[in-house]
């Protein structure tokens, strides 16, 4: 699979994750629980960010049995700034089917991770080598794009792709494996300006040193015309109310707009329904009007 015939693509990448690992702190217990938490909130925020948000989760719901009694609501506050609030909502769902399904502890088979919310491919396959030490591939998207180098001079098709990382896997280590694969990603082999001088799979890639077109730029709304934007705002001021307390739509723009937040385009009614449609926050009609809260 590699171009150079005394490389071990494994010892080398193995050996430089041993002094070169981040010392994260879903790194320190691999307990099942505890990785599920951290990839669902890796999945959309960049690590730097998480750790602060995972050791407070996990030190207020240490398992899933305390995850599924807590009330909704507190998870979302805890779950804090760290945005894309659904994850919560997956987090605390699958918490509740674990438990009543599973007895408090996750299956260690793909089928059966996969059955379960908010599980996919990927989370199941950090699931298996991190959690449970089975030799199974984590595939993101920095995985992917490493393994894609390493293995292939252009660009692999995804079968092809999925069965190079599986072949890749040294037996018994796939946990570190994966990981370092993710820290080789995300620090030597990012997407753009690799260095590859200082890679520790150099001398075994098929596209060590090729220049790498640059990808196409798509220009974004800015964030703050994002939908994301105004439901994290709306977010952010309910989360502030007493629990089971409620506030009526006027007042909401009113407050929202004192803090420099201007009117979303569809109007927060339309931001709260969203909201409410992904159980994040509860809205009611009342005589007097609209009224939202957390759920
Ligand atoms: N991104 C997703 N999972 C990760 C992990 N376990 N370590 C570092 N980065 C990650």
């Amino acid at each position: 699979m590699t171009g150079s015939p005394n490389f071990d693509p494994n010892d080398s990448l193995l050996d430089w994750y041993a002094t070169n690992r981040r010392d994260l702190p879903w790194r320190r217990d691999a307990d099942p629980y505890r990785v599920v938490v951290s990839e669902i909130m890796l999945q959309q925020t960049q690590v730097d960010r998480v750790v602060p948000y995972y050791e407070a989760f996990v030190e207020r719901f240490p398992s899933f049995e305390a995850l599924a009694q807590a009330q909704r609501a507190d998870v979302i506050r805890i779950w804090g700034g760290l945005g894309y609030n659904r994850r919560a909502v997956h987090l605390h769902e699958l918490a509740r089917v674990v438990v009543e399904r599973h007895g408090g502890e996750l299956p260690s088979d793909r089928r059966q991770l996969l059955a379960l919310p908010g599980i996919g491919p990927y989370t199941a396959g950090a699931l298996l080598s991190i959690g449970f030490g089975q030799d199974e591939p984590a595939l993101d998207t920095n995985v992917r794009r490493v393994v894609a180098r390493y293995a292939f001079s252009g660009a692999p098709n995804p079968s092809d792709l999925e069965w190079a990382a599986a072949y890749l896997v040294p037996r018994g280590r796939a946990g570190d494996w994966n990981q370092a694969l993710m820290d080789l990603g995300s620090s030597i082999c990012a997407s753009t300006n690799p260095k590859c001088l200082i890679c520790p799979l150099q001398p075994g890639c098929r596209s060590a040193g090729v220049t790498l077109r640059k990808p196409t730029h798509r220009p974004q709304p800015s964030f703050r015309e994002s939908s994301r934007y105004f439901r994290g705002r709306l977010l952010w001021r309910l989360r502030s109310l007493a629990p089971g307390a409620t506030m009526s739509l006027p007042e909401i723009e009113v407050s929202l707009a004192a803090h420099g937040v201007a009117e979303p385009p569809a109007g927060w009614r339309a931001v709260g329904e969203g909201l409410a449609r992904d159980g994040l926050a509860s809205i009611t009609e009342t005589d007097a009007g609209v009224r939202m809260g957390l759920v």
